[in-house]
Parts: C-alpha cells; sequence; structure tokens
C-alpha cells in the first residue's frame, strides 16, 4: 500500500516530467485527482451523471467508475461518442466498455451530444471539442487518471467527433489513441469525389495511432463514400490512407492480416514493438468485415446487429480496441 504522502511526491514528480517538452495543453496539473476520496454516493462500477457549462451550453456526460478504481492509482480514460439521434444510455449498452468481462480498470465517459448529435455532422454548430476539453478538465480533477493513457472511440457520427479531436492541434497531444467504428468523416467539398477528396486536418503530432473499423454493408455511411447530408464522404480506404500518410508511413503499403471470418485487419507502418504483444498493430490500422452493416462489431447480439438483415459479427471489437489502447499511450 502506497501511503498518501508518498503518492503526492510522486505525483509531483510525475507532473514535473509531463511538463517538459511535450508540454500538455491540459488547464489541470497532471494528477490533481489523485488522492481524492470519490464523491458522496459514487463507488466503483457505478454509473453518474455530470452537467457542465461549455462553450455557453448546458451538457451532460456519464461517468463510469470501473470496478477496480483506486483513488490513489491512475486510472486508464476512455471518451466514447455516441451515434447521431442516439444518447450517452444506448452508447453504454452499444459498446460493452462497461462490462465486467472486457474492462475493470478504465474509466469510461460517455457525452452526450446537444440534440444528440455532434460537430461535424452538417449544419451542427455546437463546439464538442471544446465540450471534450472541458470533460477531461473536469475528469482529470476529480478522478485518478493517467494522463498518458487518455483514449477514445464511438460509432458513426460519434467516431466522427474522435477524427475531429484527432485532427485538432491541442487535443490529438492531449487524447493518445482512436477508435472510430463505422465512422462518419464528412467533408465540406461538392462535388464529392470518394477517393481523393482533401480533409481539413491538423494534428499536433505526427504519430496519432488509429484504430478503425467499418462494415462492408454499411448502407448508412458507405465503406466507398458518396454525397451525404449535402457534403462529401471519402470512402473508407482513402479516409485510412490519410491518416498512414499524415503519420508519415508508406500508404503504397499494408499488412494484411485476416482477424477473423471474413474480417481484415489492414495495417501501416512498422509493427508496434510491444514485449507481450509484439507485432499486433500498427500506428494506422483498419479493419473491414465484408459482411456487416453500420454496427459495432460483436459476437453476441447488440442494438446493432439484432435489426433486419444485420447479423452479429464474427469477433468483438471492444477487446480488441481495448488491446490498441494498451499498446499506444502518449510517447
Ligand atoms: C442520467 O440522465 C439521463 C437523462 O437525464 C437519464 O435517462 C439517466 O438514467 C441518468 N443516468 C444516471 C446513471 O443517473
Ligand atoms: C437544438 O434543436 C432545437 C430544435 O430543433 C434548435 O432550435 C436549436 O437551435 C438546436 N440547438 C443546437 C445547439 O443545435
Ligand atoms: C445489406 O444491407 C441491406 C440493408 O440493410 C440489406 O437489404 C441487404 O440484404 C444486406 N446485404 C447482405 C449481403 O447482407
Ligand atoms: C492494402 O493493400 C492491398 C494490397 O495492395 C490492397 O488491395 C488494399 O486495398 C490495401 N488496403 C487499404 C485499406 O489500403
Ligand atoms: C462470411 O461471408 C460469407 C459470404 O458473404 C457468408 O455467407 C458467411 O455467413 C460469412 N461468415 C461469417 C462468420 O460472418
Amino acid at each position: 500500500m502506497v501511503s498518501t504522502t508518498v503518492f503526492r511526491a510522486l505525483a509531483r514528480a510525475l507532473s514535473i516530467l509531463s511538463a517538459t517538452p511535450q508540454g500538455y495543453a491540459a488547464a489541470v496539473p497532471p494528477h490533481s485527482g489523485c488522492g481524492k476520496p470519490l464523491s458522496y454516493g459514487q463507488s466503483p462500477s457505478s454509473f453518474h451523471n455530470v452537467t457542465i457549462w461549455s462553450g455557453n451550453l448546458e451538457r451532460r456526460f456519464v461517468v463510469f467508475i470501473p470496478p477496480a478504481y483506486d483513488t490513489l492509482r491512475p486510472s486508464q480514460l476512455i471518451v466514447s461518442f455516441h451515434g447521431g439521434t442516439k444518447t450517452a444510455e444506448e452508447q453504454i449498452s452499444l459498446d460493452s466498455l462497461t462490462s465486467d468481462d472486457f474492462n475493470a480498470q478504465s474509466i469510461v465517459i460517455y457525452p452526450q451530444g446537444y440534440n444528440n448529435t455532434w460537430q461535424g455532422t452538417p449544419g451542427r454548430i455546437t463546439n464538442d471539442v471544446l465540450f471534450t476539453s472541458d470533460i477531461l478538465d473536469y475528469v482529470e480533477a476529480t478522478y485518478c487518471i493517467d494522463p498518458k493513457r487518455i483514449m477514445s472511440t464511438g460509432k458513426s457520427q460519434g467516431a466522427g467527433v474522435c477524427n475531429l479531436l484527432a485532427c485538432d492541434a491541442t487535443l490529438s497531444q492531449r487524447i493518445a489513441a482512436y477508435a472510430p467504428v463505422s465512422g462518419a468523416y464528412y467533408v465540406d467539398s461538392i462535388p464529392c469525389y470518394p477517393d481523393t477528396v482533401a480533409f481539413p486536418c491538423s494534428p499536433g503530432r505526427s504519430d496519432i495511432p488509429i484504430l478503425a473499423f467499418h462494415g462492408g454493408n454499411d448502407t448508412v455511411i458507405s465503406y466507398n463514400g458518396g454525397d451525404r447530408k449535402g457534403q462529401c464522404l471519402p470512402s473508407i480506404p482513402h479516409w485510412i490512407q490519410a491518416w498512414a500518410s499524415r503519420d508519415g508511413l508508406d500508404v503504397s503499403r499494408n499488412r494484411s492480416t485476416l482477424i477473423a471470418t471474413n474480417a481484415t485487419k489492414y495495417s501501416f507502418g512498422p509493427p508496434s514493438s510491444r514485449c507481450e504483444n509484439p507485432g499486433k498493430f500498427s500506428y494506422v490500422n483498419l479493419v473491414y468485415d465484408s459482411d456487416i452493416g453500420h454496427d459495432w462489431p460483436s459476437t453476441t447480439p447488440n442494438d446493432d446487429n439484432q435489426k433486419p438483415y444485420h447479423y452479429v459479427a464474427s469477433f468483438n471489437a471492444t477487446p480488441i480496441i481495448l488491446d490498441f489502447f494498451k499498446h499506444y499511450p502518449l510517447p
């Protein structure tokens, strides 16, 4: 058992370390929530609504405190964005990130989109990059968070938010890795050329880890892209190759691995060198399942795969996402 005093000294040392060259744009000092007891009524394995003001709007998010939460041990933090027209609660039921089977350690945040939608979708005016930044400030000041292990995932429009965060000069230095699922990556560029459209994107570093998932029978956000809501959706191969290029990787070559029946992972760049699982991922990865639709891939029934003409997948996206996050904390 590490005493609080020892921990405080450690936290101070860590905050000095993380204040050096990289310099995150966090408004709160790293580890400032460590050592704080949980608020009255909060305990491990529970969900809590939080309301904050952000961009002159009252905004809501749900915090999941994991079973193994320890006020003295910095936790990984995952932010999971729901799809368009959905809610934080629906994302909780979809992503399985709060299931004991997959996650005992990570705090998970479920932001609620204003009017159930997100920045990046044509016609939306909220600032959800700012909202995310405000959430991170709150959560880092309230809970014991490892500032090098803040991750993001999301479905559809929520995956689009992950892309916006990865493209943001500041947030890309605060969020370590990104796992967008069935993403809608709108670009305001008409006429639409899905295989060549250029994206406005200014990440603050050139080693952004991405693990994307997309179904070959996605009839909402097509794998091949095209016109939608008056804007242009890139083809998913073009979009992932653009990330490989931004990360300075060889776009013309990928490693392709069959990870399950009908599901192939395309990886760009040198394989990761993590000792537990060397070679498993690269910085930029796309898992393409030829059969599934606009779904969060899961081998068990979920809200997506039980619709007519949708199927359970031959693999679970959630443990793959968690494994990927383990490989890529902030450098
Ligand atoms: C949070 O608030 C929403 C809507 O206001 C409600 O539906 C949900 O049950 C609440 N969740 C918790 C954990 O209190
Ligand atoms: C939310 O929806 C209402 C009703 O359609 C609209 O008047 C309002 O402008 C929307 N707010 C935002 C921030 O998009
Ligand atoms: C693809 O999805 C559409 C719409 O959900 C459905 O009509 C069609 O049968 C699906 N195709 C296959 C091969 O599953
Ligand atoms: C990966 O490389 C193969 C073989 O060159 C190619 O057919 C495939 O389209 C590439 N995948 C992506 C996502 O670029
Ligand atoms: C793989 O794809 C084939 C052809 O589309 C389909 O018949 C089969 O059910 C799929 N298998 C799985 C496990 O999804």
